[in-house]
């Protein structure tokens, strides 16, 4: 039988680097992904055989459409497992007080980047993934999106961050049923602050090392989601050396339970069609 086929965004760096070398130690081979091309290839050339290296920027869709025929065809018509990991914090921020104006003296809008790569790429990085998943020999495969602990809670100084990463929350709990009835499973991980290239280099030996989560919790997780098919549209926190499975917040009351578990055959009749 032929090796499992993995894509992993953001592969040249931290979380999506220490995730292909796990994978590829277990027999995976991995397409990686990463918009900085260089250091990519000097990696993928050090892993060898077992890994394709594939320059793309996860915000352009034509890019990540292509890596994943690429990916579909180097695996020969297999795909297995999807890491839609890349993420870069805000790059400008809302709060700001600097503001460029056109030459009419119109507020230029704010720069969307955070929401372009963080979240809009991983919706259609799915949307590819779902395509070709259901193409292999034995429909289906298997999605971790690494959403944040800023998907939980707020993280004041990154607002853009924080909504793209809690709508990867919605992302994974919204289509995590709906695919797994055809053989997809999707979670999203949550990881509390884990030591790599994300943070500024200056202030990551300031970071007190008693609130470090190690690389070895968000590899174990990975672990577990890629080996247990019975979870599906679940939300992973990581902190230290654990993972907890986060429920949906509570129902204030019995309309609102109905609402959230018992008005599927309603909602199903409603968007038949997309509006
Ligand atoms: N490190 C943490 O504490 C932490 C905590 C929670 C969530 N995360 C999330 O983990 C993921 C991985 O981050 P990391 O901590 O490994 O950071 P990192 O900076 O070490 O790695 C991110 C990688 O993504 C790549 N990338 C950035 N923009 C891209 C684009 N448009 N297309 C393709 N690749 C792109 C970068 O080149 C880099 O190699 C991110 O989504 C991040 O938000 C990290």
């Amino acid at each position: 039988m032929s090796h499992p086929i993995a894509i992993i965004t953001g592969a040249a760096s931290g979380i999506g680097l220490a995730v292909t070398k796990s994978l590829i130690a277990k027999g995976w081979r991995v397409v990686m992904a990463d918009v900085d091309g260089k250091r990519g290839k000097e990696i993928a050339a050090e892993l060898g055989q077992k890994v394709l290296f594939y320059t793309t920027d996860v915000s352009s869709y034509e890019q990540q459409a292509k890596l994943f025929k690429a990916a579909f065809d180097w695996g020969e018509n297999r795909l297995d497992f999807f890491a839609a990991n890349a993420g870069i914090a805000d790059t400008e921020f809302l709060y700001d007080a600097k503001e460029h104006f056109d030459v009419n003296g119109v507020l230029q809008p704010l720069d969307l980047r955070t929401i372009n790569v963080d979240l809009i790429a991983v919706i259609q990085g799915i949307w590819l993934f779902k395509h070709y998943a259901r193409r292999n020999k034995i429909p289906g495969g298997k999605v971790v999106i690494t959403s944040s602990a800023a998907g939980l809670y707020a993280m004041e100084t990154n607002p853009l961050y924080t909504t793209a990463k809690h709508g990867l929350v919605g992302l994974a709990r919204g289509l995590g049923p709906i695919f797994a009835k055809e053989n997809i499973h999707v979670n999203a991980i949550c990881p509390a602050f884990v030591p790599t290239a994300l943070c500024p280099e200056e202030m990551l030996d300031r970071f007190p090392k008693e609130h470090i989560t190690p690389m070895s919790t968000v590899i174990k997780v990975y672990d577990k989601l890629i080996s247990d098919s019975s979870i599906y549209g679940q939300t992973v926190e990581l902190s230290l050396d654990q993972l907890y499975f986060r429920t949906k917040p509570d129902y204030p009351n019995e309309s609102q339970r109905w609402l959230g578990e018992d008005s599927a055959a309603f909602w199903e009749e409603a968007y038949k069609e997309p509006k």
